[in-house]
């Protein structure tokens, strides 16, 4: 845990618009005050995170949220209430006060309260509400401790607040909250469940309705890759197939793969995958979740040429979704 001339540090270097990495409890992010647009630009470029896909902004009072929009309706305060400060990000019809650069244009705002201590000791010390997306390069594995951040940006020299390991592993629930017609749709899956939600929104007696479609619009982030390992990770959705003939359909379908998709590179190892890592998680989904990341950043630093994933049948239910919706961007190919 750093002390409190790190902390001074991380707020002296915000408040003169630089960006700083910062933990929170899902992953850690790459932060800047949300008044700054150059500030928040630098986010993009740091990154290389095309300016099309927006960035939440973290608070650390549900006062400050309220101004950053237009509709802070009954659903939104009790959703507030119910999981704020934790992994639940709402997206808003956005004020006046968020600039276009952290919304990609869009006229909405994602905003979420941090549960992690170091996250809402930073942001109320500065006293303005912070952009952060995940602290990594756009398409690449997220990162769970401070050491994982210094991988991403050791060349960028980013300043990083250490806060330890996070403590859920995997990114916040983003849920589209419509108050004008009383629906909501979750835009990524997360630690907080569709069904935790129902129970918080009825028990008020609210009205509302979770709907499954959104437009592209409404979610730009949503691209077929993601959270991609340094080395290629497989997924075998059949646990029968042996270790053998997994290595010759990956050989023989990786090679006719795009080398690019979106934007975001199809890592090919000269030479073929001749060996591969096999992942193994926790049967716990919380467990699972909290490992995730840092076990395929683990892997792909063992020197192998691929990471290899068998999903069992009995890893089923929501935590489970919300970690394979990570997993299958991740993956270069999926054996069905
Ligand atoms: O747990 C988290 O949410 C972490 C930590 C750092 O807070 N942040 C994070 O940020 O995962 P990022 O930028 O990696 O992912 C944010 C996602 C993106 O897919 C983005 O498109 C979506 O949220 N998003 C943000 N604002 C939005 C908006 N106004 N409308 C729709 N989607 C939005
Ligand atoms: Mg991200």
């Amino acid at each position: 845990m750093p002390d409190a001339q790190e902390l001074e540090r991380a707020i002296k270097l915000l408040r003169l618009g630089e960006v700083v990495a910062i933990p929170t409890e899902t992953v850690y992010g790459l932060a800047a005050r949300i008044d700054m647009p150059r500030a928040v630009e630098k986010i993009f470029t740091t990154k290389e995170r095309p300016f099309f896909d927006p960035l939440i902004v973290h608070v650390s009072h549900v006062d400050q949220a309220m101004k950053l929009t237009t509709e802070w309706g009954a659903i939104a305060q009790t959703l507030g209430e119910a999981f704020w400060p934790g992994p639940l990000t709402m997206v808003l019809p956005k004020s006046e006060e968020v600039s276009s650069v952290i919304t990609a244009g869009l006229d909405t705002v994602g905003l979420r309260m941090p549960s992690h201590p170091l996250a809402l000791e930073l942001i109320d010390q500065l006293g303005i509400p912070l952009a952060a997306p995940s602290a990594n390069k756009f398409g690449k594995t997220s990162p769970t401790s401070a050491f994982h951040v210094w991988q991403e940006f050791e060349k960028e020299n980013v300043f990083i607040l250490d806060g330890g390991e996070c403590d859920i592993g995997i990114e916040s629930t983003v849920v589209l909250v419509k108050q004008k017609t009383n629906e909501l749709a979750i835009l990524r899956r997360g630690y907080v469940l569709q069904a935790d939600m129902e129970d918080a929104l009825k028990s008020r007696g609210l009205d509302f309705k979770f709907v499954t479609a959104v437009s592209k619009k409404e979610s730009p982030g949503h691209l077929k890759h993601h959270y991609m390992p340094a080395i290629p990770l497989v997924v075998s959705e059949k646990t029968e197939m042996t270790h053998a003939e997994v290595l010759i359909r990956t050989n023989t379908e990786l090679v006719n793969l795009p080398n690019e998709i979106e934007g975001i590179k199809i890592v090919k190892p000269e030479g073929g995958i001749r060996t591969l890592a096999v992942l193994q998680l926790a049967d716990d989904p919380v467990v699972a979740a909290r490992e995730f990341y840092g076990e395929l950043r683990r892997l792909a630093e063992s020197g192998q040429d691929g990471i290899l994933f068998y999903r069992q049948p009995i890893q089923t239910g929501e935590l489970w979704e919300a970690l394979f919706d990570r997993m299958y961007k991740a993956a270069s190919l999926i054996l069905s």
